[in-house]
């Protein structure tokens, strides 16, 4: 049996991470104590924690799950960005342009959330957080993260491969693309542009379904151990490991199979910046940007971005450079 019935994040971490992670993560606590953000991590050194702090911690504050790790993706040879970092460091155009929406993205409503699976396929079906935690086994993967700004990180998912969404439903013959639709109500979602009618929202993703029947396509409903915290995309969201993270799209509120390649968010705002497809490709530059290598955040943005090669399919080719 391979499969480790508890998180990794319930194990001491010298049990699970890489001599290079522990020591990473220790460098990390040192370097933390330059920018105030050590108290939640040391709670015994008697830092004074800042509104804000307490503020970003209690979004990460959610109910935990349990998942089994699985070990195809159990590490990577990088080390996993430190949590607090990644909760503070996002893009949700719906609740602003900047990448620091932690705060502003807390007013999701997720009660009585829905998502919606229709189109061609035989078993429509409507889904609540609960019945997908009944009914799709969790598992943990990590993996790394490419947007296509050039910045990357490594991340815990906890979650279900969409290949078994798949099954539950039975897609027609006549399925060949699957359209993701975010949640959108411009009285919430603030963000640039909503009101204004410029910009396509809601925001949309599409994958062609031999892409979402892949291995490593991911719902993904919990990070680092224990349910999305919105500015994540709560209750559920994509994650597609071989793509730049705008294909994940986040919060989704439907998914629906098509016969035809749908209009998505960011290729309908700029076609030539972000392809349908949008693999992550080093020797394929942004018009305005080279992709060849990438900001590797994993002791935070403000203390030590690594320069890292960008790797073909982020380095994931070996799973899914035979759909190319
Ligand atoms: N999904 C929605 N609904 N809205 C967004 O603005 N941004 C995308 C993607 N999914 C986005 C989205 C982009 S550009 C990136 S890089 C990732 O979410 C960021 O995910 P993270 O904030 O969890 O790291």
């Amino acid at each position: 049996m391979n499969y480790i019935y508890k998180p990794s994040w319930q194990i001491s971490e010298n049990e699970v991470t890489s001599e290079s992670v522990y020591f990473g993560r220790r460098n990390f606590l040192k370097s933390l104590i330059g920018i105030g953000l050590t108290s939640s991590l040391l709670p015994l050194t008697g830092c004074q924690k800042s509104a804000s702090e307490t503020a970003l911690e209690n979004t990460i504050n959610s109910p935990k799950l349990m998942a089994i790790t699985n070990p195809k993706f159990a590490q990577v040879d990088r080390p996993i960005t430190e949590e607090l970092l990644a909760a503070k460091y996002n893009n949700f155009y719906e609740f602003g342009g900047t990448k620091n929406i932690w705060l502003k993205s807390q007013k999701l409503p997720l009660d009585n959330w829905k998502i919606e699976v229709t189109g061609l396929v035989k078993k429509p079906r409507i889904y609540d957080l609960d019945t997908i935690k009944k009914e799709f086994e969790l598992e943990e993967r990590i993996y790394r993260f490419r947007c296509v700004e050039a910045w990357s990180m490594v991340l815990p998912w906890l979650g279900f491969p969409m290949k078994k969404l798949l099954a539950a439903v039975e897609p027609t013959s006549e399925a060949k693309y699957v359209r993701f639709t975010s949640f959108y109500d411009p009285q919430i979602t603030t963000g640039p542009g909503i009101h204004l009618g410029e910009l396509p929202w809601p925001y949309t993703e599409g994958l062609r379904i031999e892409e979402m029947a892949n291995e490593l396509a991911f719902l993904a409903i919990g990070i680092y151990g224990h349910e999305l915290p919105k500015q994540h995309g709560a209750p559920l969201r994509m994650v597609l490991p071989w793509k730049y993270g705008f294909k994940g799209a986040k919060s989704i509120v439907k998914i629906e199979f098509l016969a035809t390649q749908p209009a998505t968010y960011w290729n309908t705002i700029n076609a030539s910046e972000y392809d349908f497809e949008a693999n992550v490709n080093p020797t394929k530059p942004h018009p305005r940007w080279s992709q060849a290598t990438e900001k590797f955040i994993s002791n935070g943005p403000n203390i030590s971005w690594q320069i890292k090669e960008t790797l073909p399919y982020n380095g994931y080719g070996d799973y899914v450079a035979s759909l190319y």
